[in-house]
């Protein structure tokens, strides 16, 4: 059978003042499709790095990509436009909510700008929002939320438009444990209810720990994580 994801050998490299930063070095792994996977590392091991790069915001990368048997590497700009905005969902590490719009705007938005209907949209991004526990503050513009919540916000947005593959950049790094643990039983329910495929970085072992697989990255390769 095709795998979902397919990365074979993926190397990725940095180039500054100069000097050249080898992130990934021989990245091959597969993901299935309604797999829940926890990504750990140190901070500068390459999570960030790894997460654009399966989702195709960072390009420059070598090796193979393959997405349902496509091959993603070799994708046109439109095919890759295509496949980020109606597959990917992304939770950023820097939540990049539009600041002139209410958070209900904001999950809103991916909708939105495939011009669905409009009450509708408002409507799931309420559901969207009181899932993450903030239908409270849907009418909060981001300059009047907290960090943690903006984060929470940023992933009822990811979800708008139930993404087959969730990659998310430590949705729990701002969050206090409890409110961390509610986002990781979220992740578990959007993954068995709705079938979302979610990789997920985070810092916390803990919450690693709970997702059905676990991988770690060091010296730029990427393992199954033990214990
Ligand atoms: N645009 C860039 N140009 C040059 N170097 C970069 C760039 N982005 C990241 N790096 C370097 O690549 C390495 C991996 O960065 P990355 O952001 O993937 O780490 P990370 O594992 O996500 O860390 P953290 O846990 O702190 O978020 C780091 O050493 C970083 O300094
Ligand atoms: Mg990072």
């Amino acid at each position: 059978m095709t795998p979902f994801l397919e990365l074979k050998d993926v190397h990725k490299s940095y180039f500054l003042h100069g000097k050249r930063i080898d992130v990934l070095r021989g990245v091959s792994l597969t993901i299935e499709k309604g797999e829940l996977v926890s990504l750990i590392g140190s901070s500068g091991s390459g999570k960030s790095t790894f997460l654009h790069v399966m989702g195709t915001l960072d390009a420059a990368a070598s090796g193979t990509l393959r997405f349902e048997g496509r091959d993603v590497f070799a994708m046109n700009d439109a095919e890759l436009a295509e496949l980020r905005n109606q597959t990917f969902g992304f939770v950023f590490q820097s939540h990049f909510l539009l600041p002139e719009f209410t958070a209900a705007e904001n999950v809103a938005m991916p909708g939105l700008i495939r011009r669905q209907d409009r009450k509708a949209c408002d409507l799931r991004a309420r559901e969207l929002l009181d899932r993450v526990g903030l239908l409270a503050r849907a009418d909060h513009r981001p300059g009047e939320l907290s960090g943690g919540e903006s984060q929470r916000v940023a992933l009822a947005r990811a979800l708008m438009l139930k993404p087959a593959l969730l990659l998310a950049d430590e949705p729990t790094g701002n969050l206090d444990p409890a409110t961390g643990e509610g986002i990781h039983q979220l992740l578990r329910e959007v993954n068995r209810d709705l079938g979302v495929t979610a990789v997920v970085v985070t810092h916390n072992e803990t919450l690693a720990r709970l997702m059905p697989r676990r991988l770690r990255i060091s010296e730029g390769r990427v393992v199954t994580a033990e214990g």
